[in-house]
């Protein structure tokens, strides 16, 4: 008999780390890993790692031989700024990566007769916002809005939804007889914030990099505007959102797709609460025309309340709290000021 397991993906990113010492936490001890890099040594003891590409399809038919692929976090994929670079080997990782994964939830789905749940953390960079003007008229969007991503990451994510949203619901159904369908749920995260990891390639990453800096003492230009506004998340939050949508009974979800956030402020608000906690910190800011575009069309806000009615969905982490009681001291651990 193969072994049940839950397999995440891109597990030594920022948000896999934080997942998979979570789910190991709450006596998960069948999660197998899956990344291009190995994991950090003391992350050893929470599951079976296998360091190796998603595009690797006898990689992941050895996998299912091996293991019996009950649910997967599917967290591996390119960022929004680093895409840009590269966007075909973005549309690799990330469409074609997904697609993969699809398909081999869906065959387990119908080998075992029993839908294998698929988590697919999409992104505020789904929404593309034509101008500021209009980011500023409609500020709390809805799942439905402005679906008009300016990015190949943005794109990638939408279209990767709608693919979920497919083989959840019509695949293989509108041409043969009904197979057993997967259970595909995803969250869309503004900017995360983590205390422990620095992200690499995204375009919310001025955040996170100002705080990271100023507990470092290093002095650091934000590469937008101080009245760029977005949405942001610290990353507790973004692993509970993960494991409650999981957990959610399945009747209570009327959507594939879900908006997650916490709280929204601008940069320069940013930059008030970094010095908050670290005065001497020096920050200015240089916007780069690039990226300050892609910021410019991600809404100001998100409207998340489809979240909170159908899987009991809330931060716990408001600003305040998350920066002293999460950000700022565990910050301050991790460099040690
Ligand atoms: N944090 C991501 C990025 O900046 C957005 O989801 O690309």
């Amino acid at each position: 008999m193969r072994k049940k397991v839950t397999l995440i993906t891109g597990v030594s990113g920022e948000v896999g780390l934080a997942l998979v010492k979570s789910l190991a936490e709450l006596g998960y001890n069948n999660l197998l890993t899956l990344d291009l890099r190995s994991l950090p040594p003391e992350y050893n003891q929470y599951s079976i790692h296998i360091q190796g590409d998603i595009l690797d399809k006898s990689l992941l038919n050895r996998l299912v031989s091996e293991y019996e692929i009950v649910a997967i976090f599917h967290l591996a994929a390119l960022l929004s700024t680093r895409a840009e670079f590269t966007p075909v080997a973005a549309h690799h990782v990330n469409v074609e990566g997904t697609m993969g994964l699809l398909q081999l939830a869906a065959e387990q789905s119908e080998w075992r007769g029993e839908p294998v749940l698929f988590i697919f953390p999409s992104s505020i960079a789904a929404y593309g916002m034509p101008d500021l003007k209009t980011k500023s008229q409609y500020p709390r969007v809805r799942e439905w809005e402005w679906n008009y991503p300016i990015t190949m990451y943005g794109c990638n994510k939408l279209y990767c939804e709608m693919l979920g949203t497919y083989f959840c619901s019509n695949y293989r159904q509108l041409a043969t007889e009904a197979p057993q369908m997967l259970d595909f749920r995803s969250v869309r995260f503004p900017g995360l914030i983590s205390a422990l990891t620095v992200p690499s390639g995204g375009t919310s990453d001025y955040g996170p990099e100002m705080l990271h800096a100023a507990a470092q003492s290093l002095p650091y230009s934000a590469f937008v505007r101080p009245d760029t506004q977005i949405p942001f998340m610290a990353m507790p939050d973004a692993v509970n959102a993960l494991l409650l949508l999981s957990r959610a009974e399945r009747e209570s979800l009327n959507r594939t797709v879900y908006n997650v956030t916490s709280y929204s402020l601008t940069a320069e608000q940013f930059r008030e609460q970094v010095l908050m906690a670290f005065p001497a910190a020096e920050i200015d800011f240089k916007p780069d025309l690039k990226r300050q575009k892609i910021v410019d069309s991600w809404p100001a806000d998100l409207n998340d309340n489809d979240s909170r009615r159908d899987w009991g969905w809330k931060p716990e982490y408001n600003m305040e709290r998350s920066f002293n009681e999460y950000l700022v001291p565990n910050i301050r651990k991790r460099y040690q000021v």
